[in-house]
């Protein structure tokens, strides 16, 4: 398919409002109980984003009392998974598309995640600007496709799934693409985000990252 369409395709495609919602609870009590329960986040990226919404989130998690470990599996291998009490997947999302080492991963430990505590969650450079333009639809469809296909297909029951916003960087893109998607710029400050280098803008609500992460720990 030539490239225009294709892009054009996966804008009009895109992700969810992120439901954060504030968990009560007494924290000492949750962090005692906690102690001796293991986390894994096994996530793939392209541009990064992804890396550093893991990192965030196993910060928060680790606040709580948890173990966790965090592995790109596009550098690193995971030998085992049986250890953990959870194991979150995450994905940069590129024409809609998970990248290949995430999705090796769920074919990997297919049978053991089918019976363990999983949570999904994918970068989307599209959401903000759906949630902005507000195209309900759009969000609903991209949830679907990203997240809900993703779990039906390898058989998981997640206790969460959320689309996270993602980076656009420009720097890291070949000229052509570079110049396509430079076209959406205006659309990116539009929807109220700046760049923050140049090239590179960050689409994500980091409340909203650590609010999942918390969601995530009192379901342990
Ligand atoms: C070529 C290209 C294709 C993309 N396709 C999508 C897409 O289909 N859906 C989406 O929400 N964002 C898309 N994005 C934005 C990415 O999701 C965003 O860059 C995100 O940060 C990727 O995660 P990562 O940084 O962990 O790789 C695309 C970006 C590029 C450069």
């Amino acid at each position: 398919m030539p490239l225009v369409p294709v892009l054009a395709q996966y804008l009009s495609t895109g992700t969810i409002v992120v439901q954060a919602t504030t968990i009560g609870y007494n924290s000492c009590k949750l962090k005692e109980g906690k102690m001796s329960k293991k986390v894994l986040i096994a996530y793939g990226t392209r541009y990064g984003a992804t890396a550093s919404t893991s990192d965030e989130i196993a910060k928060v998690l680790r606040n709580e009392g948890l173990d966790v470990r965090v592995v790109n599996v596009g550098k690193g291998k995971v030998k085992a998974i049986a250890e953990y009490d959870l194991v979150i997947i995450g994905s940069g999302m590129q024409m809609a598309k998970w990248t290949g080492a995430a999705e090796s991963f769920l074919g990997k430990f297919q049978k053991e995640l089918a019976s363990k505590k999983v949570a999904l969650f994918v970068s989307s450079g599209a959401q903000a600007l759906l949630e902005y333009d507000k195209k309900t639809d759009e969000i609903e469809k991209a949830r679907k496709q990203y997240l809900e296909d993703k779990a039906a297909k390898y058989n998981l029951h997640p206790v969460s799934m959320v689309i996270f916003g993602g980076v656009w960087d420009y720097n890291q893109m070949f000229f052509l693409l570079r110049k396509t998607l430079g076209s959406f710029k205006p659309k990116i400050e539009e929807a109220g985000f700046k760049e923050i280098k140049p090239g590179l803008y960050d689409t994500r609500n980091w409340d909203n990252i650590r609010a999942w992460a918390k969601e995530i720990a009192a379901k342990l």
